[in-house]
């Protein structure tokens, strides 16, 4: 049987609970395919670096680099900061060494799920953001100069790694039309009618859109996506962009479908993977038993999906195939999380789940 090693890095508030459930689903499937995965549980994070003075050693990094993919809880707690204001945030760090330059973050409305627009078609939600992960302003952190009468920051965008994004958006967009039974689009959400990273930034799509002749592709300024995004969510497909475009985006989109406990994401690289939920630590909730692992869950489906594509067998992919179905079929037969105003904790949610898994 081949062996998979799981870095497993839970992290901080309700990153360990939302894990804790996500491993007994993985288990679940695990032991139905003989899937031959192994979990290696590792501390980073900020509750990491109040104990030991580092939120992610070199041992862990290492430890997590070597290994096959990587689940990652969430990090980070607003009350432990460095010296500069500025939170822990190990994850971005591992965004930034593993080079993870594609953060694919699937939005769709699950089945059951109340939404919160009125509008019948939003039942149709189905896209995905795709959000460049080691640039963009995010290429500053730690580097912004701040002085008492001034502070500023710098976005940097490469060739390179916008070359990367963009065949990576054409890629998914085709996989995905192929995947629906419907023709693919990339539209690429930037703001290049004022800066001209970003008009640069739509010449290399363009370069790139040549090579991909059955993909549609257009551009869209984020503030306009921002407001599209609330009243015709179910017209986009594929959407790359800058990382804090990205990174704000992702939330607003969480909440069309029900919010943060129904958003999963995977950060991509050539040679490495994290796959976490797109929340974070929710401090609110945190130690209470009320988060919603279905992000988290959702997040290991397409851990396994990537593992098959790099191999590791079709039983991956069904057994993602399985995951996906089964959270679709809790929450279609009545699962109500307390997010949606229901009454499920962790646990209920988590049982739910594994016995619908069929
Ligand atoms: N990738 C990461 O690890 C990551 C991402 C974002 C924020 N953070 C960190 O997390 C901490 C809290 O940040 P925040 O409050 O801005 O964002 P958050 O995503 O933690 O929480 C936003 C809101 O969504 C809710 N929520 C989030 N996940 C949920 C779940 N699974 N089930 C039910 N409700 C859920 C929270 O209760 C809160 O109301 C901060 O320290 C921040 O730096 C980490």
């Amino acid at each position: 049987m081949n062996s998979y090693d799981i870095a497993v890095l839970a992290g901080d508030g309700i990153g360990p609970e939302v894990v804790e459930a996500t491993l007994a689903v993985l288990r679940k499937v695990d032991a139905r395919h003989s899937l031959g995965l192994g979990f290696t549980e590792l501390r980073a994070g900020a509750f990491a670096y109040r104990d030991t003075g580092t939120d992610l050693s070199d041992e862990v990094f290492d430890r997590a680099r070597k290994a096959d993919a990587i689940l990652l809880g969430a990090m980070g707690w607003p009350g432990i900061r460095h010296a500069d204001g500025t939170e822990l945030a190990p994850q971005i760090t591992l965004r930034q060494r593993l080079d993870l330059f594609g953060g694919v973050r699937p939005i769709r409305a699950i089945p059951g799920v109340p939404l919160p627009l009125v509008d019948p078609r939003a039942a149709k939600i189905d896209f995905v953001i795709l959000r460049e992960s080691t640039e963009g302003l995010f290429f500053s952190k730690d580097k912004g100069v701040v002085t008492r009468d001034q502070a500023e920051e710098t976005l940097r965008m490469t060739r390179g790694t916008s070359l990367r994004l963009a065949r990576m958006a054409f890629d998914l967009a085709g996989q995905r039309a192929r995947r629906l039974g419907r023709s693919g689009r990339v539209t690429l959400v930037d703001k290049a009618n004022v800066f001209r990273a970003f008009a640069w930034l739509r010449q290399i799509f363009q370069e790139v859109a040549v090579d991909y002749p059955e993909v549609r592709h257009d551009a869209a300024y984020v503030d306009a996506m921002a407001l599209d995004l609330i009243r015709r969510p179910w017209d986009f497909d594929l959407l790359p962009t800058e990382n804090m475009f990205g990174d704000i985006l992702s939330d607003l989109a969480a909440g069309l479908i029900g919010g943060m406990g129904f958003a999963p994401s995977a950060d991509l690289g050539e040679g490495h993977a994290v796959f976490q939920p797109s929340h974070g630590t929710a401090p609110d909730i945190a130690g209470k038993g009320k988060a919603n692992p279905t992000a988290t869950i959702l997040s290991a489906a397409m851990m396994l999906e990537w593992l098959a594509m790099r191999d590791a067998g079709d039983a991956m992919a069904e057994a993602a195939q399985e995951i996906r179905a089964a959270v679709d079929a809790a929450f279609s037969e009545g699962l109500r999380t307390a997010d949606i105003g229901g009454t499920s904790g962790t646990a209920e949610a988590t049982r739910a789940v594994l016995s619908a898994l069929r």
